[in-house]
């Protein structure tokens, strides 16, 4: 079959690139050689047309608001498998069978315990300090205590960290949780499933034992599933191009948690919250509204809008399912939140700046009403998308490690500031 070409013509010269097929989606420009023969760069803030890598593990189509992990869809993973096994899907490629399911989901949960010295971390933290501060500081410091899977070129230390990452994000959230309101820690238990042990871990106390109610398992397991992975977010690309020099995963992981920790990537879930409570009623709607449509505001909605979907996002929808769920079990069906955020969606999708725009209810609009439903403090619902997306960052790190055209990642700019001048001595200067 004969290349395609991308042809680019300056002045009275031309260059011809390569263009590249998937297996779905857009084509892409390899436009590698493209300095190298023009002594030009590219331009493009914010990477809004540029695909950094090449990659098999997670699909978006923005416009169809369609969302692949390994090639199947996000509905059909979050209402028939469970998180372990998206996480085996995300780093194997294939669904596992029920004996690779047994052995991995037998592997993870004897890899929940930390060590034991890492306890003492916190104690160096104030109580109030925000728990995406302590993860940041409990993840960096794994790789201080687990050096003997530290060497990324050895696939076995490769297996072991990933898996060591996944079944210990858990544990030290638990703490990091426990911390902040003065709780001992709660060690996992070996015969609790993953998400039932992350709750067990959250809300058991010395007094009484903790009987973790399936319903809320089932749906915090499919709340992990719907944030496990997302293509080449920021806070995945913050990990690829943290691994691209050659540092160890924990060190990868811990920059992709700092990056998800802002209010335009995972802190959306708290923002949204925050900003439904500031509303407070749907009669105070219509002022937010404006405000998020005012250019000389910054103030956005917070949940709403997305970089790649200009559809609605197929995760919002099922975790619109599940907050129902929850508040219905938990009889906060009635929960003001939840009106205040039916009424802001049924708005913003008739208001014609949102359908021009195409700003539709993003995954972290109806999470937080969902977590604040299970008890969980605001400053924990960043946490928990950490814990959830660890296997996405994982994935894509492993992923990025084993390519053998892997080189370290190294953008160049437009420079405008000062042209080269002389240095003026001290007593020179006006
Ligand atoms: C996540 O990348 C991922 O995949 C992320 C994520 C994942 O799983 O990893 O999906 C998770 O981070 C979801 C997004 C959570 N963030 C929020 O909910 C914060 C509110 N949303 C916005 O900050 C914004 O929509 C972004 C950051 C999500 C996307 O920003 P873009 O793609 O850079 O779009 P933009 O800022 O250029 O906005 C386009 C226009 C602008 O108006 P104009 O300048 O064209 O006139 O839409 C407006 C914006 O002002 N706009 C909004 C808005 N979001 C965009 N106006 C009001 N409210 C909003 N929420």
């Amino acid at each position: 079959m004969t290349e395609k070409l991308a042809k680019l013509s300056i002045g009275n010269q031309a260059w011809e690139f390569p263009i590249r097929s998937g297996s779905i989606g857009p084509d892409v420009i390899d436009i590698s050689k493209l300095y190298g023969g023009t002594k030009m760069f590219t331009y493009d803030p914010g990477f809004t047309s540029t695909a950094a890598c090449e990659s098999k593990i997670t699909y978006i189509d923005g416009d169809e608001g369609m969302l692949l992990y390994r090639g199947y869809p996000i509905e059909q993973l979050a209402v028939h498998g469970d998180f372990l096994e998206t996480c085996y899907l995300l780093l194997y490629g294939e669904l596992p069978n029920p004996t690779e399911k047994s052995k991995f989901d037998h592997t993870v949960i004897r890899h929940t315990m930390v060590h034991e010295q890492m306890s003492r971390f916190l104690s160096g933290f104030r109580r109030d300090a925000h728990p995406m501060a302590v993860m940041v500081a409990l993840v960096g410091a794994m790789s201080a205590f687990y050096h003997d899977s530290l060497d990324i070129t050895d696939p076995h230390h490769r297996l072991v960290s990933s898996i060591r990452m996944i079944a210990k994000m858990p544990t030290m959230a638990s703490m990091a949780y426990k911390y902040s309101i003065g709780q001992p820690f709660v060690y996992p238990k070996n015969e609790l499933g993953y998400t039932a042990n992350f709750l067990r871990m959250c809300f058991s106390i010395p007094c009484e034992e903790y009987i973790v109610d399936p319903i809320l398992e089932r749906a915090l397991d499919r709340i992990f599933i719907l944030h496990a992975d997302h293509e080449q977010n920021a806070s995945t690309s913050t990990v690829r191009l943290a691994g691209s020099s050659g540092a160890n995963p924990f060190a990868c992981v811990a920059a992709g948690i700092a990056c998800l920790w802002g209010p335009a990537h995972g802190g959306a879930n708290e923002a949204a919250l925050a900003m439904l409570e500031e509303i407070g009623t749907p009669e105070r709607i219509p002022q937010y509204v404006a405000r998020a449509k005012d250019k000389n505001d910054p103030f956005r909605l917070m949940g709403f809008g997305h970089r790649v979907y200009k559809n609605y996002d197929p995760r919002a929808k099922l975790m619109q399912q599940t907050t129902h769920e929850v508040l219905k079990l938990l009889g906060h069906g009635d929960d003001p939140l939840l009106q205040v955020a039916l009424e802001l969606e049924r708005i913003a999708l008739h208001d014609e700046y949102f359908i021009e725009k195409k700003l539709y209810p993003n995954i972290d609009f109806y999470s937080g009403i969902t977590l604040k439903a299970m008890g969980f403090p605001t400053s924990m619902f960043t946490v928990l998308f950490a814990l959830a997306r660890t296997v996405g960052w994982i994935a894509q790190w492993k992923e990025m490690i084993e390519d053998p055209g892997q080189k370290i990642g190294r953008p160049r700019q437009l420079y405008t500031g000062a042209p080269k001048r002389e240095y003026i001595e001290l007593a020179n200067r006006a």
